[in-house]
């Protein structure tokens, strides 16, 4: 079965522990947490010490999604928050391949975030140290964009590699997902869809917008082929 990942970056910011509460208690499988430094993208978000509250209120696994430059400086402080997964932007770093190996050291989950206009085959000879592929599927830095396209191909081609260099891998799908174009991402391979906008909204409660993808993912089977 595919995962849902609710990021908290549409969430209310003056009520994180609620989101948090109400994604797990809606059944969600992680929590999202969007981090922006201001430089790699324009945005600016939160830091290890929101993490940190976050995992005193729920009990989901949390995965951080760090959209900064040396994104080495954070690793510490986001595993000693409670944080069990950290991908980085391959775009980030001139190092990947011992960002990988250093998050696998410090015991958790090692993932690679990669850019709409990055190739994944610049992935390949990453992809059997690292534990999750984060395909962007807009321009990370906001929620509520449009999705990409052309991610359809790209995680095709993405879920080709992973087949000969690590089955293991994790493939998750971040921005613009929707209970619409959520099946046809299954089908192709993602393990992880990411939303935002259309998990916290002020159209439905959370849970109601979750039921909208389990439902749509049940009629595709939700499963890889
Ligand atoms: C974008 C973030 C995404 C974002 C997704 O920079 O990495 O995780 O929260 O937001 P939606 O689902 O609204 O596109
Ligand atoms: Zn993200």
């Amino acid at each position: 079965m595919v995962a849902l990942a609710p990021s908290i970056l549409s969430a209310d910011f003056a009520r994180l522990g609620e989101a948090a509460r109400d994604a797990e208690a809606a059944g969600a499988d992680l929590l999202h947490l969007d981090v922006m430094d201001g430089r790699f993208v324009p945005n600016l978000t939160f830091g290890p010490v929101v993490a940190e509250a976050l995992a005193r209120v729920t009990s989901l696994p949390l995965a951080a999604h760090l959209m900064t430059v040396e994104p080495e400086r954070l690793f510490e402080p986001f595993v000693a928050a409670g944080v069990g997964r950290i991908c980085f932007h391959l775009e980030a770093t001139p190092h990947p391949h011992r960002l990988l190996t250093r998050l696998r050291e410090l015991g958790v989950e090692a993932g690679l975030a990669i850019n709409p206009g990055t190739p994944v085959e610049a992935l390949t000879d990453l992809l059997p140290e690292a534990d999750a592929v984060l395909l962007m599927s807009v321009n990370p830095g906001f929620a509520g964009q449009r999705f990409i396209e052309r991610t359809y191909p790209r995680l095709a081609r993405l879920a080709e590699l992973r087949a000969r260099a690590n089955p293991d891998l994790k493939i998750a799908v971040d921005g613009g997902v929707t209970p619409e174009n959520a099946p046809r991402l299954a089908g192709l391979g993602a393990d992880v869809l990411v939303a935002a906008s259309s998990v916290f909204n002020s159209r439905a409660p959370v849970r109601e917008n979750l039921d909208r993808f389990r439902r749509a993912l049940a009629t595709q089977g939700g499963a890889r082929p």
